[in-house]
This record gives structure tokens, C-alpha cells and sequence, in this order.
């Protein structure tokens, strides 16, 4: 595993732009796994920036979202479609046909995940996934206890992820109870892992994550078992970590 230190969450989300970046000048056909929440909107702020300058071009690059509340359409403001839209796939020149996202909207839960599944199956699978870190060291919707070996899944949100998440809703009432996200066994086949956390608030469970027991009671620590995991947390983050 390789871990970059920076020095807050700019520097971070710049550092995760550049690694993004790399990869779609490398293979600009290339999948890209994406997430949602603060965590990235740095790194899609700093992609734009960079496509705005013309160092970059998304018009072959496709990509698949990690998870979406079940129940939300697309037109409502807190599903992850409109997130994505609004913070990179509107800003950019990708094809809006080549970006995926669980459908929210789909009540069948067997018949969505068995589809996204195989959507990603088609297409060679994804060759660097994003993602943030759960306060309950939570990866996707993948909440502790989740089996490690699981697909895309239909998940009931725990309570302190209901807490985490109402700040976006009008109430804890209103956020969703279950949600569609890519399981463990998913993302661990993404051919590299990029990770990136900030804040002071994440850096227990950061430490737990990568220097305590693989044990599904962290989810985030399977991530020790893949073979190519970028880790860029700021400072505050790393503050537990031992050297
Ligand atoms: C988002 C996702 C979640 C978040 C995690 C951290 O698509 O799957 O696992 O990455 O909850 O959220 P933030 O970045 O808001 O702290």
C-alpha cells in the first residue's frame, strides 16, 4: 500500500485529481469507479479545473458509481445521480450515456444489483475505484459486519450512518432507510484502489482500518488484502497513525 501524507483536505484532493488524472491519460477508455459525499468533491473540483485548462479529456472515459439510495429518482437533489451530476459529469466533456449509477428508482433489489453487477462485468471491469471512509470505517454502503465476499447488494443503512447523512436532508426522518451499493467482493476487484480521507474525525478509524485486524466489524480494513492501494489522507487524518 502506498500512502501519501498532505497536508489538508485541498492538497489531498488535488494529489487524488493528479492520480485520477494519470489514469485517464494512460487508458482514456478506462472505467473509473467514483464516489459521492465531501470526501471527493475536492478531487472532482480539481478535475474540472483541469479539464477547463484542456489538460484533460473525459469524451471516452465511463464510469461507475459505488452506491444510491433506494427510493430516490434522479431529479432529487440528495440521490447520488444528481450529486454526480451536479459536481463532475455536467462540468466535463463525458458522454452522460457512459456513466452509471445504481437506479434508485428500481423497486426490484435482486433485479438491480444482479444488473449493475454484470453492467460492470461488461465492461472489463474498473480499473481505479475512489472511495471515502465511514466514521464506522464503512466503505460504499457497506456497513460493519457486511460479508467481505458480496456483489452488488440492497443494504438497511445503520443508525449512525442515517446520522452522518441527515445534514443533506431536511430531517433523520427523511433519509432513506436502504440503499444499492457495490459490495466488498465488488470493489475489491477494482484493478486499484484509491482512498482518500481527511479530518481529524476520521483518524481512529483510519488507524483501525490499516493497522488493526482485518475483521468485517471494519470494513474498510479488507482493503489491507488488495494488492494496489493508494491511500491520500491530509494530516489531521494520519494524526493516529503510528510511524
Ligand atoms: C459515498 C460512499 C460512502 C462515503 C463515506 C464517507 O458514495 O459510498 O462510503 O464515501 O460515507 O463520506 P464523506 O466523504 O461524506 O465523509
Amino acid at each position: 500500500m502506498r500512502i501519501y501524507e498532505a497536508k489538508d483536505y485541498q492538497e489531498m484532493s488535488r494529489k487524488a485529481a493528479n492520480i485520477l488524472s494519470a489514469q485517464i491519460i494512460l487508458k482514456p477508455d478506462c472505467v473509473l469507479g467514483l464516489a459521492t459525499g465531501s470526501s471527493p468533491i475536492g478531487t472532482y473540483d480539481q478535475l474540472v479545473e483541469w479539464y477547463d485548462k484542456g489538460d484533460l479529456d473525459f469524451s471516452e472515459v465511463r464510469t461507475v458509481n459505488l452506491d444510491e439510495y433506494k427510493g430516490l429518482d434522479r431529479e432529487n437533489d440528495q440521490s447520488y445521480y444528481y450529486f454526480m451530476h451536479k459536481h463532475l459529469f455536467d462540468r466535463v466533456n463525458i458522454i452522460p450515456e457512459n456513466t452509471y449509477v445504481p437506479d434508485g428508482t428500481e423497486p426490484d433489489s435482486g433485479k438491480e444489483c444482479a444488473r449493475y453487477e454484470e453492467l460492470i462485468r461488461s465492461m472489463g471491469g474498473v480499473d481505479i475505484q475512489l472511495l471515502g471512509l465511514g466514521h464506522n470505517g464503512h466503505i460504499g454502503f457497506n456497513e460493519p459486519d457486511s460479508s467481505f465476499a458480496r456483489t452488488t447488494h440492497c443494504v438497511d443503512l445503520t443508525e449512525s450512518t442515517i446520522e452522518a447523512n441527515k445534514r443533506f436532508f431536511a430531517s433523520a426522518d427523511d433519509v432513506p432507510r436502504q440503499a444499492y451499493t457495490m459490495g466488498i467482493g465488488t470493489i475489491m476487484r477494482a484493478k486499484k484502489i484509491l482512498l482518500i480521507v481527511s479530518g481529524e474525525a476520521k483518524a481512529e478509524i483510519l488507524a483501525r482500518a490499516f493497522f488493526g485486524p482485518v475483521t468485517p466489524e471494519v470494513p474498510a480494513s479488507i482493503l489491507q488484502f488488495h494488492s494496489d492501494v493508494v491511500l491520500v489522507a491530509d494530516s489531521a487524518a494520519l494524526s493516529k497513525f503510528s510511524r
